[in-house]
């Protein structure tokens, strides 16, 4: 794999007539890039030479995020098929596979389960993956040696109290990429599902409509990942050589034992 470095970096926005160019360099796509686990993976991934097309709706982060690695940045909204289509036709080559937006909107019981809430979070992080994971899978295939990684959650794998929204979007997102893992056996594609615990980034934020204070209540008291943790591990991943497949990666913050269970809650 050559570097990326010597490409120009581009920007692209649905609907324009955009071109990537990633020189002789493998091309990794990571959803959500604009914050969080996304840029932090588009960072490593990026260090070790592949062409990153970093996309989000918030086209103005991708973009520094783009310059500062050499990348590309395009303007994409998983939940929009015109959306990813446009990023389906400026991909010259994929060979790498990032399935990282996502998150959770609100904590209600399923008593008081606010629909839109459920309907954000299964488009997000179910319909959303489907779209851009079938999307990219032809080209995926056609490298001879592709990679789809999943950040799911722990919240893929158990319940909590006033989480079914999000439990069960990320459930149904992990039953997707785990179903993809034996329809792709015999194909050159790797799977890699990876199941973070609690993780300091704009998810609270993000979850609690901005109210930077619950947000914060969410990590006081204990000591959260980062997103570097999470995106060192894909580092890892996609640096192993073709014949290995990590199926699923748990990781966790030493201070939570299970999403029901910190150190804080005892
Ligand atoms: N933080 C945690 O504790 C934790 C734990 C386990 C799993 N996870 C999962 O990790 C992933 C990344 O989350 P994070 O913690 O890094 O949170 P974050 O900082 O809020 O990042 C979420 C990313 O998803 C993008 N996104 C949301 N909707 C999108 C859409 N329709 N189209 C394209 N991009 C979209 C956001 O970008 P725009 O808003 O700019 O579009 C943002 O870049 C999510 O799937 C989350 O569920 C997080």
């Amino acid at each position: 794999m050559t570097s990326a470095s010597s490409d120009p970096t581009t920007t692209t926005s649905a609907g324009s007539d955009p071109t990537i160019s990633p020189g002789d360099a493998k091309v990794a796509v990571v959803t959500g890039a604009s914050s969080g686990i996304g840029e932090a993976t588009a960072k490593e991934l990026a260090a070790q030479g592949f062409h990153v097309v970093v996309g989000a709706r918030r086209f103005d982060r991708v973009s520094a995020l783009a310059r500062e690695i050499g990348g590309t940045a395009v303007e994409l909204d998983i939940t929009d098929q015109s959306s990813v289509d446009a990023l389906v036709a400026a991909l010259p080559r994929v060979d790498v596979l990032v399935n990282n937006a996502g998150g959770a909107k609100g904590m209600a019981s399923v008593a008081d389960a606010v629909i839109d809430d459920w309907t954000w979070m299964w488009e997000t992080n179910v319909l959303g993956t489907l779209r851009i994971t079938k999307a990219l899978l032809p080209g995926l295939i056609a490298s001879g040696d592709g990679l789809i990684v999943t950040v799911t959650s722990t919240a893929a794998l158990e319940a909590y109290d006033n989480g079914a929204g999000y439990t069960s979007a990320k459930h149904a997102e992990a039953v997707l990429h785990r179903t993809l893992r034996l329809e792709l056996l015999g194909q050159p594609v790797r799977l890699t599902e990876v199941c973070p615990g609690m993780v300091e980034t704009e998810f609270s934020m993000v979850r609690f409509g901005g109210d930077q204070a619950r947000a914060d209540a969410v990590y006081e008291g204990l000591t959260p990942l980062i997103a570097d943790d999470i995106a060192e591990i894909i580092g890892f991943v996609a640096s192993r050589p073709s014949r290995v497949n990590l199926d699923q990666i748990v990781v966790r913050p030493r201070d939570q034992a299970t999403s029901r269970r910190n150190i804080k809650t005892g």
